[in-house]
């Protein structure tokens, strides 16, 4: 990645120049900060959700990639190319050093870019995937239809997120420990109060996992299916072009 690539179109609107920013600032604590408010289980979800869609020998376009966690998992399942994109540059640039730490990188590329308007033809990728990107978009119909876009023919699209935990006792306490816990966490090992008071805010308008579902058909994809993770906290979809 050129940080300073020429090509890159910062985000149109203010959600989207306030998040990228909130981003920016929280790049340099934020895997510390995931390891410490998921109690390490961000891992194994990444890892399931990278091994679900049989990666082996594609091409992956990882959404969002921020820290570059879900590549690095595409990249260890066999995918031949994994390109990520984001519009921080922070985030990227923390990839890029996690990259060379881990020895990873020979099918990782890094792109900055808004993935609500991607500098990829149609029909490019194999895999379309996204890891927590979701709730953080300002048109979220928009951003489903640009993975649908890029992805070839018998493509498959993978979307790990955050969701509305079930009514059940273990749902409460995950809601509970996610809406009350993780800002405190998030904002005592950061400093970035605002950014993690935000994170359970932006659930608030994100549909609920079957509804999420519904907006992955109505965009064209077939076989939506979904896994609840993390005592239904997480979700993973999948669907095929
Ligand atoms: C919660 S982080 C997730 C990062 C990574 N996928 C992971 O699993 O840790 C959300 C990421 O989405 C990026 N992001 C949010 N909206 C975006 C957009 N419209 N275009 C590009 N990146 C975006 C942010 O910069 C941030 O890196």
């Amino acid at each position: 990645m050129n940080p300073d690539a020429t090509g890159f179109v910062p985000p149109q609107g203010e959600r989207g120049a306030q998040v990228r920013a909130m981003f920016d600032r929280v790049a340099s604590r934020y895997d510390l900060v995931n390891d410490v408010m998921s109690l390490g289980q961000h891992r194994r979800w990444r890892r399931f959700a990278a091994r679900v869609s049989q990666p082996a020998g594609t091409s992956v376009l990882d959404l969002a990639t921020g820290t570059g966690d879900l590549a690095i998992q595409f990249e260890r399942a066999g995918a031949q190319l994994v390109v990520g994109v984001d519009f921080s540059q922070s985030m990227l640039l923390a990839a890029q050093q996690k990259f060379r730490r881990k020895k990873s990188g020979a099918a990782l590329e890094l792109v900055q870019a808004d993935v609500l308007r991607l500098p990829f033809p149609n029909e490019s990728f194999d895999r379309v995937s996204s890891a927590f990107l979701l709730r953080n978009l300002s048109d979220l119909g928009a951003g489903l239809a640009e993975m649908r876009r890029v992805l070839k023919p018998a493509g498959w699209v993978i979307a790990l997120e955050v969701t509305h935990p079930p009514s059940n006792a273990l749902g409460g306490l995950a809601g509970w420990w996610f809406q009350q816990v993780v800002p405190v966490i998030g904002g005592a090992l950061s400093g970035e109060w605002a950014a993690y008071r935000y994170l359970p805010a932006s659930l608030g308008p994100l549909p609920t996992a079957v509804e999420l579902a519904t907006m992955l058909r109505s965009v064209g994809f077939r076989n939506v299916r979904f896994n609840r993770l993390g005592f239904g906290s997480v979700t993973v979809h999948i669907g095929q072009v």
